[in-house]
């Protein structure tokens, strides 16, 4: 069909417009009789092409070493870490979890698993037992692969992880010498689009965090809109800081940049910003995608730094995961020649489906409009959609390629996210007259602490396991740098609050609960601020309601509290 044959009725040619645009995606990524590896079109096709010799990884870390890898040999390590993985027992579908820091095995890792039909799963290096516990214990993974430094904490719990067989250290001697051995070739696993590819857990307000499942056919939408949205082109170098342990380091870490054949950086170390403008400079990175607590720790650094280094290589720069606030636009402006520009989407819905794409004109403040296939719109609770700015739910029309599958073993959580025709958010936003789309804030009460996502819930139970505390609420708290900092509110067991005498021994006791949640569930998911109060707001039946709390915390109207028990 042409474009000209588009039919007139608004709907139907929605849905042609949809499958045009992604007809177009499918065209260029290698389809064998409905068949497609999302590994495979990431790497391996590069590897048949005049891309074998070019550079797809650029690889540093914090001491200085340095690796590169080119699509032939990004190609042949994965094929390498499949074999391996098969001889380990590992079949399609089963779970092959990564906890790993971001060195080139994790990548070469993500691959291999995916080639050979597992579902990969990444964890953040910064997880601790409570939360890899949650993880891998869901997910029933029957294999991790991770370093030497890490593995402690996988031996501390691995008596309550019945379905894990084997436990894979990449930097340990014997993995070495069988990497080294392990063959070049490899059966690359023939897919159907909708079989599972990856997984990654995130939160929301209640329970553990779940399983988020996507398919091999979320390559399609990536692979677009790391063309449309990231405006890669073949002679690019890019960096994307985010840690595959999130779905950016997936989705354009991985997936996305490689499925163009784009030469991509990783930086395996802290943030700091001499290091990142060097960094920049050195590489002469020209599109970058990173996020907005990134930007305005390097807006707080020294303005005279950034005049050290040659960025002019720069031609690009997006923004994800957080609001990204109009002065860091304008810094930007000032300080690059270029804005950032910014893309909304979520662990769920696999790619960017809302953003500033390169031909549009930015509303600094705007997230920018729906990338073409995607249709969002602003909806009531009951699924109305609503008219120009108005406020209400960020909702996505179902069926763009990369939304998720499914939420692992959790079928009615997975449907909850839908009402009528729309996909919820869970994002509160308006839609501008023309079309743009704004950012207002969470429906829930998930927390963003510097761009990465907590659910309150996972952070009072590692608090309440400590023996002091008999209950916790747990809210996000605006801050200038990092969004929202997570504060806990504590009540604490009679004996402990009797021996807190003076602000010495509060301190303490704070430290000490800060601590414990940063042992034991994870190094970026603990409270910087702890409250002790005698009582926390609930509902009759016992909720927290912590938007009470936040509203005392803010200083603001505590708003309807019929359903509030007595306080
Ligand atoms: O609240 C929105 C916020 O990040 C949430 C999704 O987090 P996560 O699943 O960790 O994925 C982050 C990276 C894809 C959203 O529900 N968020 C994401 N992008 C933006 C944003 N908030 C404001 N502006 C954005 N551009």
């Amino acid at each position: 069909m042409k474009v000209d044959d588009a039919p007139h009725n608004l709907e139907a040619y929605d849905t042609f417009y949809r499958t045009f645009q992604w007809k177009s995606a499918q065209k260029e990524l290698d389809w064998f009789d409905g068949k497609l590896n999302a590994a495979y079109n990431a790497v391996d096709r590069h590897a048949h092409t005049w891309r074998k010799n070019k550079i797809a990884l650029y690889w540093e870390d914090e001491t200085g070493n340095e690796k590169k890898y080119t699509f032939e040999e990004l190609s042949f390590a994965s094929n390498k870490i499949g074999n391996i993985l098969k001889d380990f027992g590992v079949a399609r579908g089963d779970r092959v979890f990564l906890f790993l820091p971001r060195i080139p095995e994790l990548f070469f890792s993500f691959l291999g698993i995916l080639k050979i039909g597992a579902i990969a799963g990444t964890l953040f290096s910064a997880f601790q037992e409570q939360a890899l516990l949650d993880r891998l214990g869901n997910s029933e993974a029957a294999v991790v692969m991770t370093t030497k430094e890490l593995k402690p904490r996988i031996d501390k719990i691995r008596k309550k992880l019945p379905a894990l067989k084997h436990i894979i250290v990449v930097d340990a001697e014997s993995f070495i010498t069988s990497f080294a051995h392990a063959p070049e070739e490899l059966h690359i696993s023939h897919m159907d689009p909708d079989d599972y590819a990856f997984m990654l857990y995130t939160s929301g307000t209640t329970g553990k965090p779940k399983g988020v499942v996507h398919s091999h056919r979320a390559i399609l939408q990536q692979h677009m809109t790391a063309r449309w949205v990231l405006d890669l082109k073949d002679d690019d170098t890019y960096w994307c800081t985010a840690d595959p342990g999130w779905v950016t380091g997936i989705a354009y870490e991985i997936l996305g940049n490689w499925s163009l054949g784009i030469t991509s950086l990783v930086y395996a170390g802290r943030f700091d910003p001499a290091k990142w403008y060097e960094l920049l400079a050195k590489y002469r990175v020209t599109v970058w995608y990173t996020a907005p607590t990134a930007i305005r720790m390097l807006m707080a650094a020294d303005t005279e730094l950034v005049k050290k280094y040659d960025l002019s290589a720069l031609r690009h720069m997006c923004s994800v995961g957080e609001p990204l606030n109009p002065e860091a636009i304008r810094w930007a402006i000032k300080t690059f020649d270029k804005p950032f520009h910014d893309t909304w989407w979520q662990t769920e819905t696999g790619a960017i489906c809302i953003a500033n794409y390169p031909s549009m004109n930015i509303k600094i403040g705007s997230m920018g409009k729906p990338i073409p296939g995607v249709t969002a719109a602003i909806v009531d609770d009951s699924g109305t959609e609503l008219g120009p700015n108005q406020e209400g739910n960020i909702a996505l029309s179902p069926g763009w390629p990369s939304m998720m599958h499914t939420i692992w073993k959790r079928p009615h959580k997975y449907k909850s996210y839908f009402t009528r025709h729309w996909y919820i958010s869970g994002d509160r936003g308006m839609q501008d007259k023309d079309g743009y789309f704004w950012f207002i804030g969470r429906a829930d009460d998930v927390i963003k602490t510097s761009g990465e996502r907590v659910g309150p819930f996972e952070v009072e139970s590692a608090l309440v396991s400590h023996p002091w505390v008999i209950e916790a609420g747990v809210i996000g708290k605006p801050d200038p740098m990092r969004g929202e900092i997570i504060k806990a509110f504590v009540v604490l067991k009679n004996e402990q609050r009797k021996s807190i005498t003076d602000k010495k021994s509060e301190e303490a006791l704070k430290d000490e609960l800060s601590l414990y949640v940063k042992k034991h569930l994870a190094g970026h998911a603990y409270p910087r601020e702890v409250e002790f109060i005698d009582k926390l707001p609930k509902t009759r039946s016992g909720k927290i309601m912590r938007r009470i709390l936040k509203a005392k915390e803010m200083g603001l109207p505590v708003g309807d509290t019929s359903t509030l028990e007595e306080y």
